[in-house]
């Protein structure tokens, strides 16, 4: 199949990769010329596990390339995929621009019959829209059918996760159309959910507003854990047990960050609201995530009632690891209270920190090694677990900080080697 892929963003880019290493013939087309010269050369402009391969692999197979040029991406392709990005826009639903922008593109190059699939998590009804104004901004008088196809990639194991995906959603509401995806897909060996359009739509929002209530789920019963004598790791294990409950996405922390969830939440309960339908689960979902993440601070707060002038060292910067993605991440809000409090504070990520210096305040102290990061501070405070935060010997802690007092947002450690460690530990959803 002839293809090409608007957007080459992280679901764009590694959607064109995997559908060319497929054996399809993939362009991508973005509007920054630098970009496109560097995925030309077979650089990735992100870190992906196994994308740098597969781009150069196929590049060189003559399967994939990359243009700023729609006319010349669109030129005898059977489908186009769009994958341009959809932010929070002020009011929290989804802002159209990319779309609406790559519609129009598409419409004013196009010269052949296609298939429009939208990759991009857009709000119910937009697909029908994204046909609408393509249709009316036509040059050619082409014949044009729409699907969605959202996917389901985590940042971090994006290739990994389209490889072994637990399944492939395809809604539209024409038959030739269905049938053409599930020939493009069929490569991947992967269940395919054939659906409508809206009920594909939905399946997206609706599947990381479950995940998002999964997490706020188990955070609120750690908070209850840790104020009735429970452990939350022990409960969260007895309840994962339960194959009706699954025991993915149950680990208690200082809340969700990222570019979906949060986005994606606020995004559904707006569509909600435009067919006046209040939606009190995700509401609630959607506060206390935002409460969680400053539940640390508080913590800190509880134990030292004044941290003026203390030295603190935080953790992991990253809204999760494996990934220098710092949209939403917790530690936002963490560093910007501590230092609201006349703390001195240390950070330290493995890979987030030159992206966190153009967010954070410039008033925090980076390091390069945790060591440095920790040494003569009288608080530690773990934002994200890192392997190499998880691996760092908890002896470490007491030999290199003044009063070692380590605050952990993601129970990193196993409750038993703290205390048995002599360190003052303290996490989420587990005794002190
Ligand atoms: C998420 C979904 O997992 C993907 O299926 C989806 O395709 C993607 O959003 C998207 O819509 O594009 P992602 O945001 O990359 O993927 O990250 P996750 O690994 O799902 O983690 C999201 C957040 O939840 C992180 O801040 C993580 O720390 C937090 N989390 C996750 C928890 O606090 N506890 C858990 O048990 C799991």
């Amino acid at each position: 199949m002839n293809i090409v892929v608007i957007g080459t963003g992280y679901v764009g880019l590694v959607t064109g990769v995997c559908l060319s290493e497929l054996g399809h013939n993939v362009t991508c087309i973005d509007i920054d010329e630098d970009k496109v010269n560097t995925l030309n050369k077979g650089i990735s402009p992100i870190y992906e596990e196994g994308l740098t391969e597969l781009l150069q692999k196929n590049i060189e197979a003559g399967n994939l390339d990359f243009t700023t040029d729609y006319k010349k991406g669109l030129k005898g392709k059977q489908m186009v995929y769009i994958a341009v990005g959809t932010p929070q826009g002020e009011d929290g639903s989804a802002d159209l621009t990319y779309i609406n922008k790559a519609s129009k593109d598409i419409a004013l190059n196009l010269e052949n019959d296609i298939i429009i699939v939208t990759k991009s998590t857009v709000p119910v009804g937009t697909n029908e829209h994204i046909k609408e104004l393509i249709k009316s901004n036509l040059i050619k008088n082409v014949h044009l059918k729409i699907a969605s196809n959202p996917e389901f990639l985590r940042q971090g194991s994006a290739v990994y996760d389209t490889f072994n995906g637990d399944r492939i959603v395809i809604g539209s509401d024409d038959e030739e159309a269905l049938e053409a995806l599930e020939k493009v897909n069929a490569g991947f060996h992967l269940p395919i959910v054939k659906t409508d359009l809206r009920s594909a739509e939905m399946i997206k929002y609706a599947s990381n507003a479950f995940l998002a209530t999964k997490i706020s789920f188990i955070n609120e019963m750690a908070n209850l854990s840790e104020k009735i004598g429970a452990n939350i790791d022990h409960v969260a294990a007895g309840m994962g047990m339960d194959k009706r409950i699954g025991n993915a996405f149950l680990n208690a922390g200082i809340g969700y960050g990222g570019s979906c969830f949060p986005k994606d939440t606020r995004a559904i309960i707006s569509i909600g609201k435009n067919v006046n339908y209040d939606m009190p689960i995700l509401e609630s979902v959607v506060d206390l995530n935002d409460r969680q993440r400053g539940i640390i601070v508080d913590k800190v707060a509880d134990r030292f009632p004044d941290i003026k002038g203390k030295k603190v060292a935080v953790l992991g910067l990253a809204f999760k690891p494996n990934t220098d993605d710092m949209r939403e991440a917790p530690s936002i809000l963490v560093t910007e209270k501590l230092l609201e409090e006349g703390a001195v504070v240390n950070v330290y990520d493995p890979v987030a920190s030159e992206n966190a210096k153009s967010i954070l305040s410039d008033e925090l102290n980076y390091y390069s090694n945790i060591v440095d990061a920790i040494k003569g501070t009288d608080i530690t405070i773990i934002l994200t677990e890192w392997k190499e935060i998880k691996e760092f010997p908890l002896e470490n802690y007491k030999e290199y900080m003044v009063e070692p007092v380590v605050f952990d947002g993601r129970n990193c450690y196993e409750l038993e080697d703290a205390s048995k460690s002599g360190l003052e530990y303290h996490s989420i959803g587990r005794p002190t």
